[in-house]
């Protein structure tokens, strides 16, 4: 078989860290539309779109087109020391998306540097080390940004070029205040938030980062407005809120653009990548013109925002605001969570559906509905695939079945969705109960 000896090439040469989803990983070697087609020639619809950076879809005409044109034009790479159009059209585009006043761009080649860029802006701007994130964030690979993440299952060390301190407004479900009303919880993550500033830090915080909603960590979806409330303890105190919008950007969450913007705030920094290029290696910053510019060395990214990834995320973005796909995610999303929650009733295996646009979560749980179950997890996850369906997986305990097709996904294809997650749902529930 040619997936097994690739399998034990892959074992020989990679990491041993470097997980692969299924008992047999598949190579995916053609793709149309939300369809991958794997070596053996099995089809497969795709609700997981390459971890949520796929957001167009595969095979995008006008995407390809854009990077085809910039390949044939002999130059794949000239770096930052000269004018990039695509780059400085982006860059507007994004800065007048981001609603923040004289919004300005960097650009990186993935999310992490995204994060260490802002942390880097944040710090230097508030001449602090102190950072405060979410209990069970996700923010990258790298030190700083491993040392904002606060899932045990990430963070593969534990030095950081950072203090950090963490603060409740992430896991709500298994969390101390997990019984509390929306209000409630909103009052209490806010009293903890003033309680750790006063308490555990020097005062002089840099700045606060969150994910509006947690992605790595299991689609945890705040009440809205409770970044809101946060924003004003820091305010009191000067300090600066990110927003990593790694995920949640680009009209996924379906009521709004920026996940953050359902919770009332504008915040001085925003992060992003995956699904801007939709595939292309691009991340970045926007962020207050004043807050970009307050580093007094030079600084560069050789390949970030070069013109092959801007060209082609220029072009995503373009297609995404001309065919409205976020209110195609709000629309297509709310079928989704509502179906599944109609089939959670009838399943003591699902604890939880949760999310919002096509962002969606399903937590799984043992027998007694609330042990998380990683294994039931696992299960779905190859009971789909055997369907034909992708999906993912997170969660602090690796027990959250996550969803997140690309946004230009149409109502049969949901309903085709929701029917293999309902047949597959109820061969793990009855497994669950046996
Ligand atoms: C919210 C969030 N921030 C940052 C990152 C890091 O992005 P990258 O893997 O592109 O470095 C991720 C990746 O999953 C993420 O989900």
């Amino acid at each position: 078989m040619p997936e097994d000896d690739l399998l034990n090439r892959h074992r020989a040469v990679l990491p041993s860290w470097l997980a692969l989803y299924y008992s047999e990983p598949i190579e995916i070697i053609s793709g149309d539309g939300r369809r991958v087609t794997d070596s053996r020639g099995r089809t497969y619809l795709d609700f997981f779109a390459g971890i949520l950076t796929n957001a167009i879809g595969y095979d995008i005409a006008e995407i390809s087109d854009a990077v085809r044109e910039q390949v044939d034009s002999g130059v794949l790479h000239t770096s930052t020391l000269y004018l990039i159009r695509k780059q400085v059209e982006l860059a507007e585009k994004i800065s007048e998306l981001s609603g923040i006043p004289d919004a300005k761009v960097f650009f990186t080649n993935s999310g992490t540097e995204a994060n260490e860029t802002a942390l880097l802006l944040a710090t230097q701007y508030r001449r602090s080390d102190q950072v405060l994130a979410l209990r069970n964030s996700y923010h990258g690979r790298a030190f700083a940004t491993m040392g904002i993440t606060g899932n045990r299952g990430w963070s593969a060390s534990s030095l950081s070029p950072v203090k950090v301190s963490y603060v409740h407004g992430g896991y709500r479900m298994r969390g101390p205040f997990a019984n509390f009303s929306d209000s409630e919880y909103v009052a209490a993550c806010v009293d903890d938030l003033r309680d750790i500033v006063e308490v555990t830090t020097a005062g002089d915080v840099a700045c606060m980062i969150a994910e509006p909603i947690q992605g790595v960590g299991g689609f945890n979806v705040p009440p809205d407005g409770m970044f809101g409330a946060m924003k004003e303890v820091l305010d009191e105190h000067g300090i600066l809120f990110i927003a990593d919008e790694v995920q949640t950007g680009w009209g996924r969450t379906g009521e709004h653009f920026w996940g953050i913007q359902a919770h009332g705030v504008v915040p001085d920094a925003m992060t992003f990548a995956k699904g801007l290029g939709n595939g292309l290696a691009i991340g970045g910053v926007v962020a207050r013109g004043d807050l970009m510019d307050c580093l007094k060395a030079n600084s560069i990214s050789t390949f970030g925002g070069n013109p092959i990834s801007t060209a082609g995320a220029k072009a995503a973005l373009d297609y995404l605001l001309d065919n409205d796909l976020q209110a195609n995610a709000a629309k297509l999303g709310s079928q989704l969570i509502n179906g599944l929650r109609d089939v959670s009733v009838e399943s003591p295996v699902i604890g939880d559906v949760r999310g919002k646009g096509l962002m969606v979560g399903i937590e799984m749980v043992g027998p007694d509905g609330r042990t998380p179950s990683p294994a039931a997890a696992a299960r779905l996850l190859e009971e789909t695939k055997s369907r034909g369906l992708l999906v993912g997986k997170g969660g602090l305990y690796n027990n959250v079945i996550r969803l997140a097709p690309p946004l230009t996904l149409t109502e049969e294809e949901t309903q085709e969705g929701l029917a293999i997650l309902t047949e597959s749902i109820t061969v793990v529930d009855k497994e669950n109960k046996a």
